[in-house]
C-alpha cells in the first residue's frame, strides 16, 4: 500500500550539460511500467533544476531541490524559497540531510521551520534524520532519532505530515561504502515507524514512506527494499550514474 520511492541525491555533483544528459537517461530508462509502481525522484543542485525540471517534462520522473528557506520571499541573501522551487517544476524538497547538520551545522529547530515551509509552499519534504558513528556505538541511536523526528515535526498537524517522507540515513553509512545490513536498517525504520504511531496514529504512521539512504547500489537494492518499513531508497553516489540508478529503481518494484 505504500508505493516504493527511489530519489537521487546528486549533492554537489553534474554541470549544466552532465545534469540534463543524466535525467535523460533516467527517463529514458525507468521502465514505463516501474515508473507506475515506483515513485521516482531526482534532486540536482540549484542552478541545475530548472533544465533538468525541463529536461524531465515529459516523464514521470520528479525533480527534488536539496534544501529550501523557510522564509517565502525578502532579504535572505543567497536562500531558495519553497514558491520559487514550486515555481520550476519541483515537487520534493530534502530537509535536514546530513551533510547540511553536520557540515553546514543545521539544528533541529531549523530544519523544522524549513518542513513546514516546504508544506506550506506545496513542496513535499523528505525529512532526513540518522545518527553518528560514535552515537551508534555508544547505543544513541533511538535517542538521536527520536530526538530528530519530534522536533523536525514538531508543531506539524497530522494532515501536514501526511505530505511528509522519512529517510533513515545513517551518518556512517553515508558515502562510505559501508551499507547498514538489512536487518540494522529495518529494525531503525520500525523503530520510526512506532514512533510516528506514537506522537500521530496508526494509520498514519502506516502510510508514511520511510527511505533507507547510506551507500545503496545495485547489489543491495533489492535486500534493503525486501524489509518491512523500508519504503524506498535514497541513492547519493549511485545517483550519478544512469544504469546504477536504473537498476536500483527495478530492484525497488
Ligand atoms: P550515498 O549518499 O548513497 O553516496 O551514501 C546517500 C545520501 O547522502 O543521501
Amino acid at each position: 500500500m505504500r508505493k516504493p520511492f527511489v530519489a537521487g541525491n546528486w549533492k554537489m555533483n553534474t554541470d549544466g550539460r552532465s545534469g540534463v544528459a543524466l535525467a535523460q537517461a533516467i527517463a529514458s530508462g525507468s521502465l514505463q511500467q516501474a515508473s507506475r509502481k515506483v515513485t521516482v525522484a531526482v534532486c540536482p543542485p540549484f542552478v541545475y533544476l530548472q533544465s533538468v525540471a525541463m529536461a524531465l517534462r515529459a516523464s514521470s520522473v520528479a525533480v527534488g531541490a536539496q534544501d529550501i528557506y523557510f522564509e517565502s520571499n525578502g532579504a535572505f541573501t543567497g536562500e531558495v524559497s519553497a514558491s520559487m522551487l514550486k515555481d520550476i517544476g519541483c515537487t520534493y524538497v530534502l530537509c535536514g540531510h546530513s551533510e547540511r547538520r553536520h557540515v553546514i551545522g543545521e539544528k533541529d529547530v531549523l530544519i523544522n521551520k524549513k518542513v513546514a515551509a516546504a508544506i506550506v509552499g506545496g513542496l513535499l519534504p523528505i525529512l532526513c534524520v540518522g545518527e553518528l558513528l560514535g552515537e551508534r556505538e555508544e547505543s544513541k541511536t533511538e535517542e538521536v532519532v527520536t530526538r530528530q523526528m519530534k522536533e523536525g515535526l514538531v508543531g506539524l498537524s497530522d494532515e501536514k505530515v501526511a505530505a511528509v517522507t522519512i529517510a533513515y540515513e545513517p551518518v556512517w553509512a553515508i558515502g562510505t561504502g559501508r551499507t547498514a545490513t538489512p536487518q540494522q536498517a529495518q529494525e531503525v525504520h520500525n523503530f520510526i515507524r512506532n514512533l510516528l504511531a506514537e506522537m500521530y496514529d496508526t494509520p498514519l504512521a502506516e502510510s508514511i514512506r520511510i527511505l533507507y539512504g547510506g551507500s545503496v547500489k545495485p547489489d543491495n537494492a533489492a535486500d534493503l527494499m525486501g524489509q518491512q518499513d523500508i519504503d524506498g531508497l535514497l541513492v547519493g553516489g549511485a545517483s550519478l550514474k544512469a544504469d546504477d540508478f536504473l537498476a536500483i529503481i527495478r530492484a525497488a518494484v
